[in-house]
């Protein structure tokens, strides 16, 4: 556990270890992943049903997890994919690769095809994830990428953050930050998919240690409020899922919903 403060900047990133951490992960299909995937596939799902249009999708610090831009596919004529670590930003190039992404990824592809609208998808995955993914090296909390963000505003129109904000520091502004980057993305009525480690402590990847924040179900949604509230919707909840997939934290919780159209000027800055 660490007692000390851990800026986002101070942490190893360079010692992400991509490949300890998929196979400590995503290697199966853990009953977290599945009870996510569950949710997100008939959020998702519902939501382009009825708006089948081909958008832009962004997952932001992707990491070496592809079950978000996966949930996103079917739907999507590009997806970016926002990472910060060396390893992490390598281990993503590889999977669009002409041989692409790696086998582990088939059985999150067959559980969101659970949900009708992923089993209407006709293409081959592979195929199509090599044709839309494009991956960029980011730091959220950077103005630079605040910047970028700002700009694509109206053109990002689905979008995902999985163990990022809460992940990356000790420190709650920074927390904050995260989120808000995230949200400040996403064009009004976007559908947007995010998911937190609840009281975390830190976690491993490889030899290196990493800073976690510590939130919970009111600190989640007090951060997506502003951008989800009013004309927008938001959903937060823990899973029911009891198992841990490590030690040194208590749950892991979901939120869900649709970018709100509020005037920039009532949200937080990122
Ligand atoms: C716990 S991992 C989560 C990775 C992946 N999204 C997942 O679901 O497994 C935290 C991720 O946040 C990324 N990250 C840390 N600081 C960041 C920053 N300032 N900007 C963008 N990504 C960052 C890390 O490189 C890492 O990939």
């Amino acid at each position: 556990m660490l007692d000390e403060v851990v800026l986002n900047e101070q942490a190893p990133w360079s010692e992400f270890d991509s490949d300890a951490y998929v196979a400590g992960n995503y290697h199966e299909l853990q009953a977290a992943d599945a009870e996510i995937i569950s949710i997100m596939r008939d959020h998702f799902g519902g939501y382009f049903a009825e708006h089948p249009d081909p958008v832009i999708g962004v997952d932001v610090g992707a990491g070496a997890n592809l079950y978000p831009a996966l949930a996103m596919l079917p739907w999507c004529k590009e997806i970016t994919l926002f990472e910060h670590a060396p390893r992490n930003l390598a281990y993503l190039t590889r999977q669009l690769e002409p041989e692409s992404y790696d086998k582990n990824w088939d059985q999150f592809w067959e559980a969101l095809r659970e949900n009708r609208e992923y089993a209407e998808f006709k293409g081959d995955p592979r195929e199509r994830f090599r044709e839309v993914v494009r991956v960029a090296p980011a730091n959220i909390l950077a103005s630079d990428l605040g910047e970028q963000l700002r700009e694509k505003r109206e053109a990002w129109s689905v979008g995902t953050m999985f163990f990022v904000a809460e992940s990356m520091t000790t420190e709650e502004e920074e927390f904050r930050r995260g989120v808000a980057c995230f949200m400040r993305a996403l064009a009004p009525g976007a559908p947007f998919f995010a998911a937190f480690m609840e009281h975390s402590e830190g976690y491993h990847a490889g030899d290196a240690f990493f800073p976690a924040c510590d939130v919970g179900e009111s600190e989640v949604l007090e951060s997506l409020e502003p951008f989800a509230g009013k004309s927008g919707t938001l959903h937060v909840r823990r899973l029911r899922t009891p198992v841990k997939v490590r030690a040194g934290y208590s749950g892991m919780i979901v939120a869900y919903g649709r970018r709100n159209s509020d005037s920039d000027d009532d949200i937080p800055e990122c």
